[in-house]
């Protein structure tokens, strides 16, 4: 890959002097979903499957990008002095959000870049193409410009550009399993106040399987928003009747207890998700740690029993690859991951089984929805790296 774009490069910018090649990791969410900004836990990990970029500093203030996903966009063109976002702007409102969001930090960039993209996570699958281009702007930027940022804070930066550039009010999570991501461990982080531990993910036998429901979304047009509302608006009004910050310090127990504080049906189904999802998340961690993988695979299934019931952001396609999924012999858990409404499933198959869980949910998805699904056995990587 370093090679395709390093030859991309020259191909497009002239030569290649200077130019030094990065990679950021796309991610996948195993439990804990619609909790990040719920002040609950998440359990994501990191692929090995990510965006490369090739980068040099310019002596000019302009900016130049080219993505090989998007060859038809061409070479998009901007400056450090028109750093707003715009619908022509496409793909590159992430990386100039990322660059908007080091200045606005203080972290001036004294000259422009050429940036060279190629990533081989698939487009709006829900694997987080756009938290991975954030998070390999903010590693690009700290290696040629020297800048002092952890990787905590490239998360951090990551998710305040797409929330203020880019205007999708995500959680941390996805920003924050690239930037810390760890082989072979997935993170066990409380968005409450960023702890986070790593819990390794060895698989006797069984590995993680994806399956992209090839039915596009993005967060931006997504009711993704709206369900961050309808949760904020279920917590403004428990808080009138018991002290809590965040959904996620309640259980269960208490949120029965008060739950009728909420004046709607939508808004309790919405919050019963996120305390619920929540303590799924603590259990499943748990269970892990105790090598029961058969439970957390069960925890895995009531998760996309609740994101599809409660919090309504499945739909038929997920419903189907997971559904199908369950049908399986060897299929340990399977739930949609990420944002939902479109994108990806997350199942765990056993090894001898995935040959076969590939094919049947594969033809049971074409015959249902009318086009293929494409399924992917990942493994977890690092975080960002350089690479030359
Ligand atoms: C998207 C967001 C995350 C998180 C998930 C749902 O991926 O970017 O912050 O909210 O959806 O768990």
């Amino acid at each position: 890959m370093k090679e395709i774009v390093l030859r991309k490069f020259s191909e497009i910018f002239g030569d290649t002097d200077g130019v030094k090649v990065f990679f950021a990791p796309g991610r996948v969410n195993l439990i804990g979903e619609h909790t990040d900004y719920n002040g609950g836990h998440v359990f994501p990990c990191a692929l090995t499957i990510g965006t490369y970029c090739a980068a040099r500093k310019r002596t000019d203030r302009r900016l130049r990008f080219y993505s090989m996903n998007f060859e038809q966009a061409g070479v998009l063109e901007s400056s450090l002095d028109e750093l707003v976002p715009s619908q022509a702007a496409g793909w590159t409102n992430y990386p100039k959000g990322v660059i908007w969001a080091f200045e606005e930090k203080g972290m001036k960039l004294p000259c422009g870049l050429d940036i060279l993209l190629n990533g081989n996570i698939p487009n709006g699958s829900g694997l987080s193409s756009s938290a991975s281009v954030e998070v390999l702007t903010g590693a690009i930027l700290r290696e040629l410009f020297g800048f002092a940022v952890t990787n905590q804070e490239l998360a951090l930066i990551g998710q305040y550009s797409e929330n203020r550039f880019n205007k999708v009010n995500c959680g941390i999570m996805d920003q924050f399993a690239i930037a810390m991501g760890k082989k072979d461990h997935a993170i066990f982080l409380d968005t409450a106040d960023l702890s986070y531990e790593y819990a390794p993910i060895a698989l006797d036998g069984a590995k993680i399987v994806i399956a992209c429901s090839n039915k596009k979304r993005g967060l931006g047009d997504s009711k993704y928003n709206e369900r961050r509302s309808e949760c904020e608006t279920a917590l403004a009004e428990l808080r009138k009747v018991v002290d809590i910050n965040s959904l996620g310090e309640l259980d269960r127990e208490t949120f029965e207890k008060y739950q009728s504080a909420i004046q709607s049906e939508v808004r309790r189904k919405r919050a019963r998700h996120a305390v619920c999802e929540n303590q799924r998340t603590l259990r499943a961690v748990e269970a892990l740690k105790k090598g029961d993988i058969a439970e957390f695979g069960k925890l895995m299934n009531a998760s996309h029993v609740s994101l599809r019931d409660d919090y309504e952001v499945t739909g038929v396609e997920l419903d189907t690859l997971v559904e199908e999924a369950w049908k399986i012999d060897g299929v340990i858990g399977s739930r949609m991951t990420g944002a939902g409404f479109g994108g990806c499933t997350v199942s765990i198959v056993r090894d001898e089984a995935i040959d076969g869980f590939i094919e049947k949910v594969g033809a049971a998805y074409l015959k249902k929805i009318g086009y293929a699904a494409d399924f992917y056995v990942v493994e977890i990587g690092d975080g960002p790296v350089t690479l030359a």
